[in-house]
């Protein structure tokens, strides 16, 4: 593989309610009544899934679907470090749960604030940069109570808690203020599967327009305290691909675009430093969507596709704006595909350079195997494998094929 920069990132992604357990927010209550109904459920919505007998037993056991202690790494967190910093990773990027800091309106929990500004420092004493998220998805329970990311004052709410985050860490550099606001909102809104599960276009369009305006009150509060900090998005994009040329193709393709790809990255166009690249499928259009050949998939039943992500970047170009890629991962338990998956990303990701695309850092999903929401903790997208019940992390060898890379990298 060609040479990264010396300045590159080499990163694992996290998410707050994903691994740290003992959460109580909108999800943890959701989690609780809907564990029975997803633990029935499951065989249908999987069992055109290829994989579904290695993980049937798990997915029809209701506790699978309850966050619970998840990876306990609010209290292992010095452990998951210790990790990034045996692979050689020099960035981590995790978030903070609002439901911790903000647990009643308006009250700032100052021992989780503490908590958090422990977790950097061990971080700096690690030389990892962080990348700090500031909404995963979850919310606390006074704000979802109130409508979530519909209620009125919901950019204010935002704003307001993304000025406490900016004021109470004001050494992080990286700020990612939303993650995925499209993904969040269409399945919360427009498939009504995640909470409040609300089924309505309607309600999905005013979400998206209150997140664009959370995004920017939120980019504006900490800029104000910190004008170095870099600000972002982690954007979900799909690279939408032709199989061939023709008029038709080219007609979904564009609105396609428009819509899942850069709608929202236009609305936010001057009120972000950085793009941060969430990259996980592609979608192969012959005359209509979803025309993927799907040889080969991965435990999620989504097309093993490491290659797509050289689309994504390049379609990114049009921003002259820096990536990072923050999120771009496979659930694979077997940890065969990852082996390859890893080095085939990463050798696509520099293709996307040497075209232009200006690419400056790299987050594999995820550190640790954790609770992928509605699908619970089946499917296994870590570096490091989880065992649940000791809480035992045990890096997989794919881990040790990107610290060799990532070696290799920095060598020269
Ligand atoms: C992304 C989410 C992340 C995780 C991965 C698999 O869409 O941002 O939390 O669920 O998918």
């Amino acid at each position: 593989m060609d040479v990264f920069p010396g300045n590159f990132f080499f990163g694992a992604a996290t998410s707050s309610h994903q691994i740290e357990g003992g959460n109580h927010n909108d999800w943890s209550v959701w989690e609780k009544k809907n564990a029975e109904r997803l633990a029935r459920e499951s065989e249908k919505e999987f069992q055109r899934n290829p994989n579904w007998q290695k993980f049937k037993t798990e997915a029809e056991d209701p506790q699978n679907y309850i966050s619970g202690r998840a990876c306990d790494s609010w209290h292992r967190y010095e452990e998951d470090f210790n990790i990034l910093r045996s692979l050689g990773l020099n960035a981590y990027r995790f978030s903070l749960e609002w439901s911790r800091i903000e647990p009643q309106e308006g009250k700032w929990d100052e021992s989780a604030i503490a908590h958090y500004a422990a977790m950097l420092r061990a971080l700096r004493a690690r030389n990892i940069e962080p990348f700090l998220t500031l909404w995963h998805w979850t919310l606390p329970l006074w704000l979802a109570e109130r409508g979530g990311t519909l209620a009125g004052d919901f950019p204010e709410k935002f704003a307001r808690y993304a000025d406490k985050a900016a004021e109470s860490f004001p050494d992080v550099r990286f700020w990612i203020t939303l993650n995925e606001p499209d993904v969040q909102t269409s399945h919360a809104y427009l498939k009504g599967q995640w909470p409040p599960q609300k089924k309505s276009i309607w309600l999905a369009w005013q979400a998206i327009g209150n997140l664009v305006r959370a995004h920017k009150a939120a980019y504006r509060a900490i800029k104000k305290r910190l004008p170095q900090a870099e600000i972002g998005v982690a954007k979900h994009q799909i690279y939408f691909e032709m199989a061939r040329p023709s008029l038709l193709n080219h007609l979904l393709k564009s609105a396609a675009d428009y819509v899942w790809n850069f709608y929202f990255l236009n609305r936010i166009r001057n009120s972000q430093d950085f793009i941060g690249l969430n990259h996980y499928n592609r979608n192969v259009i012959r005359n209509g969507f979803n025309k993927n050949p799907n040889a080969l998939q991965t435990d999620f039943g989504w097309e093993y596709h490491p290659d797509s992500i050289y689309g994504a970047l390049t379609e990114l170009r049009r921003y002259h704006k820096p990536i990072y890629i923050t999120e771009n991962g496979i659930a694979d338990a077997s940890d065969e595909l990852r082996q390859k998956f890893i080095p085939a990303a990463l050798s696509a990701v520099r293709r996307a350079m040497a075209a232009g695309a200006d690419v400056r850092g790299y987050f594999y999903w995820s550190l640790l195997d954790n609770f992928e929401w509605d699908k619970g903790f089946w499917p296994r997208f870590g570096l490091a494998a989880m065992d649940y019940k000791t809480m035992e992390r045990k890096i997989r060898p794919s881990a040790y094929a990107y610290k060799a890379l990532i070696k290799e990298e920095f060598k020269n």
